[in-house]
């Protein structure tokens, strides 16, 4: 694998970097990876420079040692992608792609640095902040990993990143991401969801992100539902709106066919 490593922020940073052509950052969600993107990487590898970041913490990026008790906020790990586009030398505006909480790390990029990005693509995300119960339950679970270890993020999680049919008939789907999950850091993981707790809601900004937007959700996203990303695609200037059947919220790992093809023909039209 063409994995890299560099510091920067104070971090070490693992980075996949494969292929040539228009610099396509991928944004991993929690808590997962750059693996999580394997079968988009493959589809997209021969017309892109793939740019696929560990964010700070998670899969070969360098364990956090203590960010558990402050959380990473969504704009530190936004930072640390520019800096590994500076790092890159990728001067060229990239297309922006942002999974999840990697979608809630792109709004931060997207509207802070716009010249960097010439289109961004959004899957099973949200613009809006947490809940006060939405949050509560983050800080709760990020005490509790600390403690216990990745067991509870997995029983709360899985039953809500899958559709029920993946849960019920894809037993090899469930399985790979209950080993990403516990594979996971219980301190990234608790930073992770500290930074989530306090991400800011960016619905009235989205008509400022005037570049072309994709925007992709599973038909059974308990976490990101269809009706909140339709809305989102319609407070976007220049969005595509598509939504995934066969899939919950783990749309890239579900529905990974209906998933590429909407990805190349968006990426072929810029
Ligand atoms: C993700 O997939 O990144 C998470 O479900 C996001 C979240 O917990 O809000």
């Amino acid at each position: 694998m063409p994995l890299h490593s560099f510091r920067t922020n104070d971090v070490e940073l693992s980075c996949y970097v494969s292929g040539t052509g228009v610099p396509c950052v991928l944004i991993h969600g929690f808590p997962f990876d750059h693996t999580m993107w394997q079968q988009q990487i493959e589809a997209i590898s021969a017309t892109c420079c793939v740019i696929a970041p560990d964010l700070r913490g998670f899969g070969a990026s360098t364990q956090l040692q203590s960010d558990g008790e402050n959380g990473v906020d969504m704009l530190d790990y936004a930072k640390d992608i520019l800096a590994l586009l500076d790092h890159l030398q990728v001067t060229e505006p990239a297309v922006l792609c942002g999974f999840s909480m990697g979608g809630y790390i792109l709004w931060q990029l997207a509207l802070h640095a716009p010249e960097r990005f010439r289109a961004i693509v959004l899957f099973d995300t949200r613009a809006d902040a947490d809940t006060q119960q939405g949050r509560a339950g983050r800080l709760a679970m990020a005490d509790k990993v600390v403690r216990t270890g990745t067991e509870p993020v997995v029983e709360v999680m899985l039953p809500k990143l899958l559709a029920k049919k993946t849960l019920e008939s894809r037993p090899e789907i469930a399985a790979h991401v209950t080993h990403i999950i516990r594979a996971a850091s219980p301190v990234a993981i608790a930073a992770a969801q500290r930074g989530m707790a306090r991400r800011p809601d960016v619905r009235d900004r989205l008509s400022e992100l005037e570049m072309p937007a994709l925007v992709l959700v599973g038909a059974e996203d308990a976490i990101s539902p269809p009706d909140e990303m339709r809305t989102i695609a319609g407070d976007l200037p220049q969005a595509q709106f598509i939504e995934v059947p066969d899939a919950g919220h783990m749309t890239v790992l579900e529905n990974p066919t209906a998933v590429n093809s909407a990805l190349t023909s968006f990426l072929k039209s810029l």
